[in-house]
């Protein structure tokens, strides 16, 4: 078996998790796992579950989860590649790739990739890829600089043209992917941005579908490739970010691109809302304050306060800057020029006060249930906060806020949530159990099979969260170490908890659930993306008509997402109100 994964399918298959962990954490033994005080979040109780079996483990407090390598990874703060290497020196393994004349040829491989994307550009198959990116703002005298290319159409233009390379190296680097009937490219008519390491050397590819969902395809981790220890752009920002000892944190390739356009070039781009450690340790290097510049529908969403409070975490000054609603940084900068773009920037507001400001959007503060509700909500955020000051600060502008003395916020705030019975399902602030999720727990778990569903469901039915998950059970992954591995931090934390959550699920009745609601929550929730600018263009036109016809729908879309998003089982619904919202306020 070619590729990188089937070798760290064997040194995972080689490891003791459990001796590995405990030189970490103090293992207690629990029914068929172990439990432990999660080192990963201030914790009480042992909410970290670890299961030998499985090869997993999950802490239901924080929410972390994943196999052993993420494990070593999160804790000793190293990529993917350093553990594996360490790890298999341990157990006499030798890692291939591991010497550095290996990795420059690699690169030196994706060098040329780059440039064979960057030729088709200028081909004529490239016509379509070339009108797209001059009718976004990316006129020909940028594409050479930032490395613009097109992926062909066809199943196997880099696999022939690259044929003397080996497809094994080509599987390595994710530029194909191993089907049923042999490999064939991973990028396919699609424009490609190449995502370069520190020194301007693609590592990686992201490539924009014309249409069609998922919009971006990215590399999956390759030897060269670690998405949570890379930002976009950072190779062009790095020396204007030493300059100003600040950068700008986006979340798309657009984003950096638009923004560098403007002349605002110290931005870069997290790839996606969910920030790592490893991506707050790399801006670390270059500054010290971020001005976090995310799209506005995801700005209060939990993804990103969790991205921000590692940031703070990593010692980084924090400010967020607030785009109006449905924007973002691509669309707002070309939109209104590179003048109002520094002016919203300029105005970003200190990471604490953005938090008290969210708060209160999202609580009725004349009610006695809505202060209890924005106690309740920053307990949370608060307790992750290792500031005093910082706290103190937390403390006056909510005692403020709700007209209670600082002192009864104080002995309200720093309360943990209660204690929990460990064997009782807990429900995390970001996850949300619903026809999905009990849907993957059950495959995850072994308890029904893929195909049981998939006359009924197909991974696209899945809402943007859970969907790569299912794209891989449909795909007849069925190694959850293996499942794991390939996905992002995001996923692996999700599918760890849906595989290890103390959770009893009727398997009949949510396979009844899955026929019956399956299938609307993407509709459901591309529709309401739509709405939201088209809701603030209305405002803006003054077309109140329309205005009030798309609220309505857009109320209506809401509550028709949350019953399809809560309808299995009984006695989630109460959790869920709170958890949901966060979600469709992302939307
Ligand atoms: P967005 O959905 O905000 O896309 O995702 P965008 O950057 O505005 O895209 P354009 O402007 O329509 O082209 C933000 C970032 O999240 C990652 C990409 O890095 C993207 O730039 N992403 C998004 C993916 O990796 N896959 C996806 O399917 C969507
Ligand atoms: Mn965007």
């Amino acid at each position: 078996m070619p590729g990188q994964r089937a070798d760290v399918k064997e040194l995972k298959a080689r490891l003791d998790m459990i001796s590995i962990i405990s030189r970490y954490v103090t293992l207690v033994k629990s029914g068929t796992g172990y439990k432990a005080k999660c080192p990963f979040h201030k914790d009480d109780t042992p909410s970290m579950t670890v299961s030998a079996e499985k090869g997993l483990w999950h802490c239901f407090g924080c929410g972390e989860g994943g196999d052993v390598i993420g494990f070593v990874m999160k804790i000793e703060r190293l990529s993917f590649i350093e553990v594996v290497r360490r790890l298999a020196e341990e157990v006499g393994l030798s890692f291939e790739a591991a010497d550095d004349g290996a990795r420059d040829e690699l690169k030196s491989l994706m060098a040329d990739v780059a440039n064979a994307f960057a030729r088709n550009l200028r081909s004529d198959a490239g016509e379509k890829a070339r009108d797209y990116l001059i009718s976004r703002g990316y006129p020909e005298s940028c594409w050479l600089k930032y490395g613009l290319g097109y992926a062909m159409p066809g199943w196997d233009h880099i696999k022939r043209t690259f044929s003397r390379r080996g497809e094994d190296v080509l599987l390595k680097l994710g530029l194909l992917v191993q089907g049923d009937k042999g490999t064939y490219d991973r990028f396919r008519d699609r424009t490609i941005f190449p995502i370069l390491d520190l020194s301007g050397r693609p590592v990686g590819f992201g490539g924009r579908t014309f249409d069609g969902d998922p919009k971006y395809l990215n590399s999956p981790q390759t030897p060269l490739f670690d998405k949570g220890r890379l930002m976009y752009g950072i190779s062009w920002a790095r020396d204007r970010m030493s300059e100003t000892r600040a950068a700008v944190l986006v979340e798309g390739y657009t984003d950096v691109l638009s923004l560098h356009q403007a002349g605002i070039t110290h931005a870069v781009g997290s790839m996606g809302t969910s920030l790592t450690q490893g991506q707050a340790d790399l801006l670390k290097r270059f500054v010290e304050d971020v001005v976090i510049c995310y799209d506005q529908d995801a700005a209060g969403s939990a993804a990103s306060l969790r991205g921000m409070q590692i940031l703070y975490n990593s010692g980084l000054g924090v400010r967020v800057a607030q785009l109006p609603a449905g924007e973002d940084p691509d669309g707002y900068v070309r939109t209104h020029g590179a003048e109002a773009m520094q002016a919203i920037l300029d105005e970003a507001l200190p990471f604490h006060r953005f938090f008290i400001e969210s708060l209160k959007a999202r609580h009725d503060v004349t009610t006695i249930r809505g202060k209890e509700h924005l106690l309740e909500d920053a307990r949370e955020f608060y307790g992750s906060v290792r500031s005093a000051a910082l706290r103190e600060e937390i403390d006056r502008q909510i005692a403020d806020l709700i007209g209670l003395s600082v002192e009864s916020v104080r002995r309200e705030l720093p309360r943990r949530p209660r204690a929990r019975d460990p064997e009782e399902p807990i429900h995390e602030p970001a996850m949300h159990w619903g026809v999905e999720e009990h849907l993957l727990a059950l495959v995850l778990r072994g308890q029904i099979s893929w195909e049981k569903i998939a006359f009924e469901v197909s991974a696209d039915d899945f809402s943007e969260a859970n969907r790569p998950i299912a794209r891989r059970l449909a795909s007849g992954m069925t190694d959850l170490s293996e499942l794991i591995g390939d996905l992002d931090e995001e996923g692996a934390r999700r599918a760890s908890y849906y595989a290890l959550a103390p959770l009893e699920i009727d398997v009949d009745q949510t396979i009844e659930d899955a026929k019956r609601w399956m299938g609307q929550l993407p509709a459901i929730e591309k529709r309401l993306k739509e709405l939201d600018p088209m809701i603030k263009r209305s405002a803006t036109a003054e077309d109140w008509e329309l205005w009030d016809r798309l609220a309505r729908e857009k109320a209506e879309l809401r509550i028709a997402w949350r019953r399809a998003k809560d309808a299995t089982g009984e006695g989630i619904h109460e959790q869920q109100s709170q958890e949901g919202r966060s979600e469709i306020e992302a939307s």
